[in-house]
């Protein structure tokens, strides 16, 4: 198979995760004989800085050219604390996003084993948990209309959404639900909110083609306390664009580290796989971030290609990493090891290429990052 990637490393640490997947995805295409071929693109800061743009034109054609988009992370503290700039890095993402019509972010929730410790709920709330969210994102109050006066003292978002733009995803969500454990949670605020009322009116109405999904209705502020107290009751959670926002984030601390987790953003043409977390310009430069997350979304890359052994491949090792203790400092802060080196690892593990056990601890001890 040869199939052609748009790569945005974006900003802080994007490059450095995303080189991770990079490595990682040569491995699949050497040892599954495929060919990836990788154009690298610029967006956010990075845009910004070299051409005062966060999406150049450049970077949108080249996604519509490719079979798929790798994106690492973008965002910047100086535009974070500048509410008046007119110009920002998320600009960018927003943009490619409705570009290429990506309506559907799909983030799945597990967990660990190995990493139950480092979660903030208890062993007994985390065994069994395993969902999926199904967020809107190309509509919502993300791209209403926008307004100030021109005092600068008042301002709204509209917050819209169409028939089509419910069902198309709800179509996706019922779908996944099907193969899963047959139950959709539409998450809404159907007591206050018109929009909600109508997601609620097209789920229902959809739901009669699914009649082996079991859905049920909760609003958000339950849902919200729902993934603290009772997570395992979920499996696929279907939600508007700026719920899912928040709800993905709240959920992705559940696994023990926000670096863990991979998402995909799908369209009828395009897509695009992603890390969950930010930027982390903190930790940028340093070969400290955890790449787990971006080689995952590789993994779900494989998966939309149709490569399932490819993807499984991927998981095999980045489980081989983790329950071996090949870890980076998020995940334990003694015993750390360096981004590279977690790509490394991961990418001999694909080819095959693991030296004995006691070896590979030491080469890899060698690497290890105290901090
Ligand atoms: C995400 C991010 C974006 C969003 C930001 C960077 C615009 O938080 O992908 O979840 O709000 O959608
Ligand atoms: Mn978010």
């Amino acid at each position: 198979m040869n199939k052609n990637i748009t790569v945005i490393p974006g900003d802080g640490i994007g490059p450095e995760v995303t080189r991770e997947t990079l490595k990682v995805l040569n491995a699949v295409g050497a040892k599954f004989h495929h060919q990836f071929n990788f154009t690298h693109c610029l967006m956010g800061g990075i845009a910004i800085e070299k051409t005062g743009d966060p999406l150049p034109q450049e970077t949108i054609d080249s996604c519509h050219k490719s079979d798929a988009v790798l994106l690492g992370a973008i965002g910047l503290p100086k535009y974070d604390n500048n509410p008046s700039l007119k110009v920002r890095p998320e600009q960018g993402l927003l943009k490619l996003r409705k570009e290429l019509q990506l309506f559907a972010n799909i983030r799945p929730v597990s967990t660990y084993k190995s990493l139950h410790h480092l979660s903030p709920l208890k062993e007994k709330q985390l065994t069994g948990v395993d969902f999926i969210i199904y967020r809107e994102l190309t509509g919502g109050i993300y791209f209403g209309k926008k307004e100030l006066n021109e005092a600068g003292t008042e301002a709204s978002d509209l917050c819209i959404y169409n028939t089509d733009e419910i069902s198309r995803i709800a179509l996706l969500a019922f779908a996944a639900a099907q193969k899963r454990k047959k139950k959709l949670t539409l998450v809404d605020k159907a007591n206050v909110l018109e929009t909600s009322r109508l997601w609620r009116k097209n789920v229902q109405e959809i739901s009669k083609n699914f009649a082996d999904v079991k859905v049920d209705y909760m609003y958000v502020d339950n849902a919200s306390m729902q993934i603290i107290v009772n997570p395992k009751q979920f499996d696929v959670m279907l939600t508007e664009n700026m719920f899912g926002d928040i709800l993905s984030d709240e959920a992705s601390v559940i696994s023990g580290s926000l670096g863990l987790l991979p998402s995909s953003s799908i369209g009828e043409v395009n897509a695009l796989f992603e890390p969950i977390h930010g930027s982390y310009p903190q930790a940028a430069g340093k070969d400290i971030a955890n790449p787990i997350g971006s080689v995952l979304s590789g993994a779900l890359m494989m998966e939309y290609f149709g490569l399932n052994e490819e993807a499984k491949a991927i998981r095999d090792a980045v489980d081989w990493t983790l329950s071996n203790g090949f870890v980076t400092k998020d995940i334990d802060p003694v015993n750390s090891y360096f981004t590279s080196t977690i790509g490394e690892l991961v990418s001999n593990y694909i080819s095959n290429d693991i030296p004995q056990h006691s070896n590979i601890r030491n080469m890899a001890l060698g690497q290890a990052t105290i901090i």
